[in-house]
């Protein structure tokens, strides 16, 4: 996975454009749009986050305006606005779990990072943000770590730390 700092220009390479190109194949004529969502999913694998940059680049790649991109960017919660850490710790922030402690743990896991919400750490690794329910509420503090999306249940200082470690250890 590539990283792309903020405003740094996007180059979208021949294979990529070709998996667009496969992709776009699969709608009807005139319905190109559709392939947004998958497209969107392929940028991020490549880039890590969906720059302003890289979004102009598929809406011109679609033949459709900008602001149909953000709209659609914005609104999913699994695309990254800006630049992450490699892991990103996601603790759900909704009222169940926060009557276990889920704001006690972003607060742990704030402080053992050194980083605060969306910030990245200096080595790249790690970064961290609250997200709502992941229809996990009986078994709260609930946390999901992406790009791979593993779970982690009935959250604890400890826990968060050996996590950490164990990422960290994992480089
Ligand atoms: Fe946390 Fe539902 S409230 S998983």
């Amino acid at each position: 996975m590539l990283s792309v700092k903020k405003n740094e220009p996007v180059e979208f390479q021949e294979d990529l454009i070709s998996k667009f190109d496969e992709l776009v194949k699969r709608y009807p004529e005139g319905r190109q749009k559709s392939a947004l969502l998958p497209m969107l999913h392929l940028v991020q694998a490549q880039f890590g986050w969906l720059s302003v940059t890289a979004m102009d680049k598929v809406a011109s790649y679609l033949k459709i305006e900008p602001i149909e991109v953000y709209e659609v960017a914005t609104f999913y919660t699994m695309f990254f606005l800006q630049p992450r850490g490699k892991y990103v710790l996601e603790v759900c922030r909704t009222g169940p779990c926060c009557l276990v402690g889920a704001e006690r743990i972003m607060k742990h896991i704030e402080n053992r990072l050194g980083v605060k919400e969306n910030e990245v750490t200096p080595d790249g690794l790690f970064s961290w943000r609250g997200i709502e329910c992941v229809a996990a509420c009986g078994m709260g503090p609930v946390l999901q770590i992406g790009p791979e999306y593993t779970y982690h249940e009935h959250l604890t200082e400890e826990g968060v730390d050996q996590l950490v470690e164990s990422l960290r250890n994992k480089g």
